[in-house]
């Protein structure tokens, strides 16, 4: 294996002989002549191979390769901008390492229950290879965004004594007898941290009982959870939009192309910038009452029938394709188009039907109650920057949750909503520093004090105003690749009653 190179250096062996590793991605042989398509985890790589006398037993052998048989191939490199990658192999000598029989994921059409049982295999394939890279990005943008400014990593437990997020959506879990949670949070044990440390944050999975299936909750999802000494509702939320626009830049500079080859509108995310909108939840409930979002929604009625009407041709002409196309992998390509198609219009359809109710919810919002996945979703498709919502009632937060010394009934809170109707991608808020406030806030949440006397002992100790956020790797890298759905955006998606592989 000497010279054995990966397919993103092949730029650097132009004319050179190489060994490539990787997995069988496609085949095509025609008379003397066959492609085989290799993947190795960097990239795609065309291997042309000549039929003649020396080779003829290699030709056979490869003729007969599975798709995802794992093999050795060495050759010489050569630019071919026509080619995927923009380099080929001219085959020497090809190895199977081992041979795959009737892999399951096949260039044929699948349904995405089929694809979500299969998400061990499921990997491998170009859009979720390029999804789970963007995910790695983007964890190491804001690891470096953190390491950069100066907060200490502190590690968050993950079974826990008490709820850091509300009662109801709590894992409990047998601890040698006594109850305990898996974390809905690190952000109570990092504040300890941060009264040590001044600017801190915890990374870490987190895990919420999830009962309803939506596609912005899962069961377990990451979470990073900065906290800082000293600082305001404005210095928390000054951060934020500091840290949106880093990682936005970070992951936009890297992944141009991915972005592109997801189909990705750009201009959105290239027009992110500071600063973003501020809007008091009152303003925000204003908001959805008025004649904005109605206009807005009666368009998207109008617009997604319109779109109903077009797919359903579409869906006619790829059945008809599916069939009657001349070659076979047209066949194959019009059967996944009218997978996908059919699948995007449910979607549409289920949406189609939600507007009238979105409608009636927005329209009759009632000061008081908290913003709904659907009033998120107008507020952001409102504006064309992420929108931090201040300020909500305090009987609909947590009890950690700084009360607003102006008006009581509030707190000094805030949700970013990410644009284009991609939603809340963090919650955050200054916290409550006053001893006596916030053992009257946990006792009115009827927590147990006993679980929370070590929190308390923080406002009894050196306290001062300090605050934090959430953000969620998931539903960020959602709105990033503009996927509508959080499942392909972790590894192992977990939602209720989805637990395989
Ligand atoms: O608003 P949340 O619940 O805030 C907290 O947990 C605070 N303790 C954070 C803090 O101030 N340190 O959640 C924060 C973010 C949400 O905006 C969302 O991005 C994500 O976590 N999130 C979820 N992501 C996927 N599935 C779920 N079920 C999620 N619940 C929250």
């Amino acid at each position: 294996m000497k010279y054995r190179t990966e397919i993103c250096n092949l730029a650097d062996h132009v004319g050179q002989e190489v060994t490539l590793c990787g997995w069988v991605y496609n085949t095509r042989f025609s008379g003397k002549i066959g492609f085989v398509i290799v993947r190795d985890g960097s990239g795609l790589c065309q291997c042309v191979m000549e039929k003649n006398e020396q080779t003829a037993e290699m030709f056979a052998a490869a003729k007969h390769l599975g798709q995802e048989s794992a093999l050795e191939v060495r050759g010489t490199v050569n630019r071919e901008e026509r080619s995927v990658g923009g380099f080929e192999l001219k085959v020497a000598d090809l190895k199977a390492v081992h041979e795959a029989v009737d892999y399951p994921i096949t260039p044929k059409a699948h349904g995405i229950d089929f694809l979500m049982k299969h998400r061990h295999l499921w990997f491998r394939s170009r859009r979720q290879h390029v999804l789970l890279r963007m995910r790695a990005t983007l964890i190491d943008s804001i690891r470096s965004y953190f390491n950069d400014n100066g907060y200490v990593l502190i590690d968050t437990p993950i079974f826990s004594g008490a709820a850091g997020e509300g009662t109801s959506t709590l894992f409990g879990v047998d601890y040698f007898g006594e109850p305990a949670y898996l974390a809905q949070t690190g952000q109570l044990h990092v504040e300890a941290a941060c009264m040590a440390h001044g600017k801190v944050y915890c990374f870490g999975p987190t895990f919420r009982a999830e009962k309803s299936k939506t596609r912005r909750h899962l069961t377990e999802f990451w979470m990073v959870e900065p906290e800082i000494a000293f600082a305001s509702l404005n210095d928390v939320i000054a951060m934020a939009e500091d840290f949106i626009c880093s990682i936005v830049e970070r992951v936009l500079g890297k992944h141009r192309e991915d972005l592109e080859f997801l189909e990705r509108d750009l201009a959105p995310l290239e027009a992110i910038r500071k600063p973003f909108v501020r809007l008091t939840y009152s303003e925000a409930a204003e908001m959805l009452r008025g004649p904005e979002a109605r206009a807005l929604l009666e368009k998207d009625l109008a617009d997604k029938t319109a779109a109903i009407k077009e797919l359903g041709h579409k869906i006619e002409e790829y059945d008809e394709n599916a069939t009657t196309a001349r070659k076979k992998w047209q066949q194959e390509k019009a059967a996944q188009q009218a997978v996908d198609a059919r699948m995007e219009l449910a979607e549409l359809e289920e949406q189609v039907e939600n507007i009238p109710h979105h409608m009636e919810l927005a329209a009759n919002f009632e000061w008081g109650t908290d913003l709904g996945g659907s009033d998120e979703t107008i507020i952001s498709r409102l504006h064309d920057r992420p929108v931090f919502v201040t300020h909500y009632p305090s009987d609909v937060k947590a009890f950690y949750m700084r009360v607003d010394r102006d008006n009581n009934k509030l707190v000094e809170n805030f949700d970013m909503l990410a644009p284009e109707g991609f939603g809340e991608i963090i919650g955050g808020s200054a916290r409550e520093e006053d001893y006596d406030i916030l053992l009257s806030r946990i006792q009115a949440h009827n927590l147990p004090i006993d679980s929370y006397e070590w929190y308390l002992d923080l406002r009894r100790y050196g306290s001062v105003p300090h605050g934090g956020f959430g953000l969620g790797v998931e539903r960020t890298l959602a709105w990033l690749c503009g996927l509508r759905h959080i499942r392909e955006t972790i590894p192992y998606p977990r939602m209720m009653g989805k637990i395989y592989p």
